[in-house]
C-alpha cells in the first residue's frame, strides 16, 4: 500500500499524512474518530466526529475478519453515522497478529545499511518467508547506558492479515493509507492521558488495560515507552455467556442485560459482581505476570480502557484487588467538541475509543 523499501505497510515511515479517520475494527464493534488540530501546531485537538456500530456475532474472530460482507457492513453504516467527507482511514491490527522484536544496532547507520540488517534479523525471527510479511521498523533510541547504540523496534506480519483489513475497508468504500497495531495507537492516546497523570506520569509505571470483549490487553509503559505487553484471552463476551446460560436468554437479551436493561432484577448480584471479581482477578494475574518477567516492582497507576472499562464499579474492585489507583482512560480531557458531539455521552465512550483517537492522532504524526 506504501512506500516501499521493505514492503511497509505499517505506521512507523510515513510521508506526511492526510486527515485520517482512526478506525478501530474490534470483535464485536468498529470505532472510528476523526479529530483536527486548533490552529496549526497548537496541540490542541477537537473532535470532529465520532461513531461506534455493533459487528454481527462471529463476523469477526480472533482478530480476523471471518465475514466480509457483514464486516464492511458495519464500516459503512459507522462511516455515515459520521457524517464526515473524509474518506481516507487509519486502522491497526491486533497485537497477536504482529510479531514484534526490538534489537540492538550500532547508532548512526546510513538507511540501507539499517534496512539491510533489519531484514536479516526479521529472517531470523518471523517463523514466514518475508515475501509474505509485511515488516516496518523504527528506531526507538539509544540503548540506555551505551551511546554507541540504538535499540529498533522490527514489527511484522502476514501480508494477508494487513490485506484482509484493506479489503473490508475498501469494500466499505473507504482508503486504508496507515496500518498501525492496537497496543501501539492506544499508546499514543495515552500519551495525552499521561500528562494529567501527577508529575506528568514521569518516572512512573503505568499500566493500561483494555478489556474488550474477547481480550485484556496489558501495555505496561515507563516514561512514555512500552516495557511489557500480553494478552489474556477473557473480556465481556465471558459475561454474556454467563448471563445467557445463568437466566436462560438470547445472546441478544444477554448483551441487553449487560448494557443495563435488566430482564432478570438479580443481574447485578447474581452476575455483574462475580464477573466484576472475575475481571480483577485477571488484571491481578497479569500485574503478576508483569512483575515475575521484568525487573520492575511496583505499578503506580492502572488506566482502564476498552468497553469493559465502563462497568460500574470495576475501577474500583481491580483498585481493592491490586491496591494499585486505577482511573478509567479519558484522552478526550482538554479537547476541544465540534457541535455535534454530545460531551456525556463522549466521556461514556471515552474507553472503547482509545485505539481509535491513537489511530486519528496518527494524522498529525510529524514526518
Ligand atoms: N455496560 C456494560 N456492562 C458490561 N459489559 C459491557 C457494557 N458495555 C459494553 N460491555 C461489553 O464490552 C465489550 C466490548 O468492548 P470493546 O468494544 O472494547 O471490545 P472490542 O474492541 O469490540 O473487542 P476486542 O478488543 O476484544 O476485539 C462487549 O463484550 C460488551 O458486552
Ligand atoms: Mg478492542
Amino acid at each position: 500500500m506504501l512506500n516501499g523499501k521493505l514492503n511497509i505497510n505499517f505506521v512507523f515511515h510515513q510521508p506526511k499524512l492526510p486527515t485520517l479517520i482512526g478506525v478501530d475494527i474490534g470483535s464485536s464493534s468498529v470505532k472510528m474518530v476523526e479529530l483536527s488540530m486548533v490552529g496549526k501546531n497548537s496541540n490542541i485537538y477537537r473532535v470532529e466526529h465520532y461513531a461506534i456500530e455493533p459487528i454481527p456475532k462471529d463476523a469477526m474472530l480472533d482478530g480476523n475478519v471471518v465475514n466480509l460482507e457483514a464486516v464492511s457492513e458495519s464500516l459503512r453504516c459507522c462511516w455515515k453515522r459520521m457524517e464526515t467527507r473524509l474518506k481516507t482511514v487509519a486502522l491497526a491490527l491486533p497485537a497477536a497478529a504482529v510479531i514484534t522484536k526490538k534489537i540492538t544496532v550500532p547508532a548512526g547507520q546510513k538507511e540501507d545499511d539499517l534496512v539491510f540488517q533489519v531484514e536479516t534479523e526479521a529472517n531470523r525471527y518471523i517463523p514466514f518467508a518475508l515475501d509474505e510479511a509485511n515488516l516496518d521498523f523504527q528506531v526507538v533510541g539509544p540503548t540506555p547506558g551505551n551511546l554507541e547504540e540504538v535499540e529498533v523496534l522490527i514489527v511484522a506480519s502476514r501480508k494477508e492479515k494487513v490485506e484482509e483489513r484493506v479489503a473490508v475497508v475498501l469494500a466499505a468504500g473507504l482508503k486504508a493509507v496507515v496500518m498501525d497495531v492496537e497496543p501501539y495507537a492506544a499508546q499514543a492516546a495515552f500519551a495525552l492521558i499521561e500528562n494529567l497523570l501527577p508529575g506528568g506520569g514521569k518516572g512512573q509505571i503505568v499500566a493500561l488495560i483494555d478489556i474488550g470483549a474477547t481480550g485484556i490487553n496489558i501495555n505496561a509503559m515507563h516514561n512514555g515507552q512500552s516495557v511489557y505487553m500480553r494478552n489474556q484471552p477473557f473480556g465481556g463476551d465471558h459475561l454474556a455467556q454467563e448471563i445467557q446460560s445463568y437466566f436462560n436468554l438470547s445472546p441478544e437479551e444477554a448483551e441487553a442485560a449487560k448494557r443495563g436493561d435488566e430482564p432478570a432484577n438479580n443481574y447485578t448480584t447474581r452476575t455483574l459482581q462475580p464477573f466484576r471479581e472475575i475481571l480483577a482477578l485477571e488484571v491481578a494475574r497479569a500485574l503478576q505476570f508483569f512483575f515475575t518477567s521484568t525487573q520492575f516492582t511496583a505499578i503506580n497507576y492502572i488506566l482502564l480502557a476498552g468497553e469493559c472499562a465502563i462497568i460500574p464499579g470495576l475501577d474500583e474492585t481491580i483498585a481493592i484487588r491490586t491496591q494499585v489507583g486505577t482511573l478509567v482512560a479519558n484522552p478526550f480531557i482538554g479537547m476541544e467538541l465540534s457541535s455535534g458531539v454530545i460531551p456525556k455521552q463522549l466521556s461514556a465512550d471515552a474507553p472503547s475509543l482509545l485505539v481509535a483517537c491513537g489511530l486519528a492522532l496518527r494524522s498529525f504524526d510529524p514526518s
